[in-house]
This record gives structure tokens, sequence and C-alpha cells, in this order.
């Protein structure tokens, strides 16, 4: 897989592939990312990449002339299945949307700055419009990191025990029931006994009504998804 993002800040985000699961990723060739410069792109002498909004109102709107240079660059090179935005006003993120973006060839993240970008952007250069939740950051590279995590770990070989992502939290639908591990006592602490008595459909039976237990009290709403 290839991820290409477009950023005004690619300091931003370069950490979060520079460690742990995304670097091992990188390192095995299993995803490509690479980062592209907006202010390379721009037109003018000032490297302009933003201005006032027609119409008047605060705060200031991200171009479209570097933008859409910036995707028909990389459109030259390949063909892509996604180009999202990052934006608080998108479809909201869940492990649905991730599993489906882990199996595309290519895709482009622009990430958002300021008020946002040019409507003509989201209109005619943009596929999908994704939120990571009901929040608003400084800007989209936070989100393109939380987005890119959540995509590249599902992708086959990246994880080190295959069945493992597939126990997550949401993607059975359910939260993920309580974990522990050694000593089985830490100052009378006591792991539930099922899970030493080496019993294991007593096990997973355990492990299915905590899931159930835990949705039910965290995360109600999930019990009434008809998914
Ligand atoms: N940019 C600013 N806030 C955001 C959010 N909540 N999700 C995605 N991109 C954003």
């Amino acid at each position: 897989m290839r991820i290409d993002i477009i950023t005004l800040f690619p300091e931003l985000l370069r950490s979060p592939f520079e460690a742990s699961i995304l670097k091992r990723a990188i390192k095995a060739k299993k995803v490509v990312i690479d980062f592209h410069t907006l202010r390379d792109y721009a037109q003018n002498k000032n490297k302009q990449v933003d201005d006032y909004p027609f119409g008047g109102g605060a705060g200031m709107v991200m171009k479209i002339e570097p933008i859409d240079l910036c995707i028909r660059h990389l459109k030259k090179e390949r063909t892509y299945e996604e180009v999202i935005y990052l934006t608080p006003d998108g479809e909201q993120l869940n492990q649905s949307i991730s599993n489906n973006l882990s199996t595309k060839k290519n895709i482009i993240i622009l990430c958002g700055h300021y008020k946002g970008v040019d409507q003509r952007v989201r209109d005619h250069l943009i596929t999908r419009e994704i939120s990571i939740g009901d929040f608003v950051l400084s800007g989209g590279e936070l989100a393109a990191a939380v987005l890119c995590d959540s995509i590249i770990r599902l992708i086959p070989g990246v994880l080190g025990d295959e069945s493992s992502a597939l126990t997550d939290s949401y993607q059975d639908g359910l939260l993920a029931p309580p974990i522990y591990t050694r000593p089985a006592n830490y100052k009378g602490w006591e792991v539930p006994k099922i899970l030493t008595s080496g019993n294991t459909p007593e096990v997973e039976k355990w492990r299915e009504s905590q899931a159930l237990k835990k949705t039910k009290k965290s995360r109600p709403d999930l019990m009434e998804d008809p998914r």
C-alpha cells in the first residue's frame, strides 16, 4: 500500500512513522508513506497557500491552486482509489472505514489548516471526507497520523501475531475484554481464576461475557447498532 500525505507541516507528522509498528511496516515495505509539502506547489513569489475568505469573515482559507497542482502531480505517477480530506465535519472514522481503507493500493490524504480548504477542492478533487471525532484540532496532521496508524496495522503481515488485529476492540462490534499478565497475584490483586485454569473454552466464554458487559457499560450505543 502507498499513502501520499499532502501537508503544510510535514514535521508535525514524521515521528509517528519513526517508531514501533509503523516503522517496522515501512521497513518491511508493507507500506510506503510520502509527504508532500503544499508550499512547494504555491504559485506566487511569497509561496502563499492561503487567502482571505470571499464575503469576509474570520480566518484564512487554503487556496485551491497548490492543492490541485500537488494532486495532479501525484495522479500523473499512479492511480489513486481515494483522495481523503481530513476535516472535523467529515464522516466519523470507525473500524469498518479503517478496514476498508487498509485494502486499497494507493491513497492520498490531504491535511487541512486554518478555516479549511476552498469548497471547490472538496467538490472536485476529494473523494472522501473523514473526521477522527467531534472535536477540532489545529490541523489535519495529527488526524492523519491516527488514520494512518489505524489503517497500516490492519495490512496483512504488519502485526506480528496475525490474529491480534481481529481481537481488537470494535473489530467484532464489541469492546475488548480485560487482559492480564504475570504475576497472577500482585499485592493481593488477583487475576480472575478462570484465566489461569487452562480451560480454553471456558476462557473464551468468560472473555465474551466480559466484552458484552464492558460494552453495555461504556458504549451501550454499540449494542443498538444493527450491523
Ligand atoms: N482537522 C481538525 N480537526 C479534525 C478532526 N476532528 N478530524 C479530522 N481532521 C481534523
